[in-house]
């Protein structure tokens, strides 16, 4: 039986609070990019609309494009005045400096990964940087990736990835860096093939590996690459043990379509509202329907961790 998931979250909850508050209602988390203001805009009307918790993303490139600072000041007044509970995560960070960088303007959440070099540094650069956060700020929650599934929130001609993670190297990289929560490889991809943009293919998880990880790992879990996954396989991988849902290339899908048909309707056309406005719009369409889907509460939620 599934049923929509009702929450009582407010600006005031820790993101911490409310990972754990969905998990233990069997829902999950969706974390949306940003690259600027456009989606930014989007991703909070989505939250508006459909009163739930929302993660907002920005990779290294997103950030310089929109400026540190300010994009966790624009944030930061989204949710005083929308009294939602919005977070800020520093998606992908590759450096120990960036990290800090992040820490230290004030984001809830950062993405450590350095799950491109070998398991053992990947190890020691994640420690080091998980322990250089909390000093700056405790509460920051801090991920930790493994696995190869790609790279860039984009559209593929071909698949990336496909090792999936092991229970053991879970379990050993949590006992070792001291993370929050875990992103490993599941059967998930970063960006889509054309095919799944065409809506004619859908990227399947291994849902009994997410069960055995999080069994072994303890800890939240993080799934990446979410663009273009089938919905039931969300679901069931939420019921599994997957906490925060990441979803990039299928609100830049939606903006540069838009975006071509806005721009395409009267080549007159010079005001950026006017042309932006129904961007806006079909980027949230995209935000809501996923974060409703997570929402979607199904009976046989494993919650571990809260
Ligand atoms: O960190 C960002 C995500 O993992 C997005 O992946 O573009 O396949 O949705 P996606
Ligand atoms: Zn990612």
């Amino acid at each position: 039986m599934m049923a929509t998931g009702t929450h009582k979250s407010t600006s005031k909850d820790t993101l911490r609070q409310v990972l754990a508050r969905l998990e233990r209602e069997g829902a999950g988390l969706g974390h949306f990019n940003v690259a600027d203001h456009v989606l930014l805009k989007a991703v909070v009307a989505a939250a508006a609309d459909t009163k739930v918790p929302v993660l907002i993303g920005a990779s290294e490139g997103e950030r310089e494009f929109l400026g540190v600072r300010q994009l966790t000041a624009l944030v930061k007044s989204e949710r005083e005045e929308s009294d939602l509970p919005i977070f800020l995560n520093a998606d992908h960070t590759h450096s120990l400096a960036k990290a800090i960088e992040a820490a230290k303007a004030g984001f809830d959440a950062v993405t450590i990964d350095f799950s491109g070099l070998p398991f053992e540094e990947n190890v020691a650069r994640t420690k080091e940087t998980v322990q250089a956060i909390k000093a700056i700020n405790p509460a920051i929650l801090a991920e930790g990736e493994i696995g190869d599934i790609g790279t860039g929130s984009e559209i593929k001609e071909t698949a990336q990835g496909g090792q999936l993670s092991t229970p053991e190297e879970a379990r050993q990289f949590v006992e070792a860096t001291g993370i929050d929560n875990l992103a490993p490889a599941v059967g998930n991809m970063h960006g889509m093939l054309k095919s799944m943009v065409q809506g004619k293919a859908k990227k399947h998880l291994d849902l009994e590996r997410i069960a055995q990880i999080k069994q072994a790992a303890g800890v939240f879990l993080t799934l990446h690459g979410g663009s273009g996954t089938d919905d039931e396989h969300f679901r069931k991988a939420i019921a599994a043990g997957i906490n925060i849902i990441h979803i990039n290339t299928e609100l830049r899908v939606a903006w540069r379509e838009s975006l071509d048909k806005s721009l395409a309707r009267d080549s007159n056309e010079v005001v950026p509202y006017k042309i932006l406005r129904p961007v806006v719009d079909s980027v949230k369409q995209v935000v809501r329907a996923r974060l409703r889907l997570f929402q979607s509460v199904s009976s046989d939620a494993v919650g571990t961790v809260a």
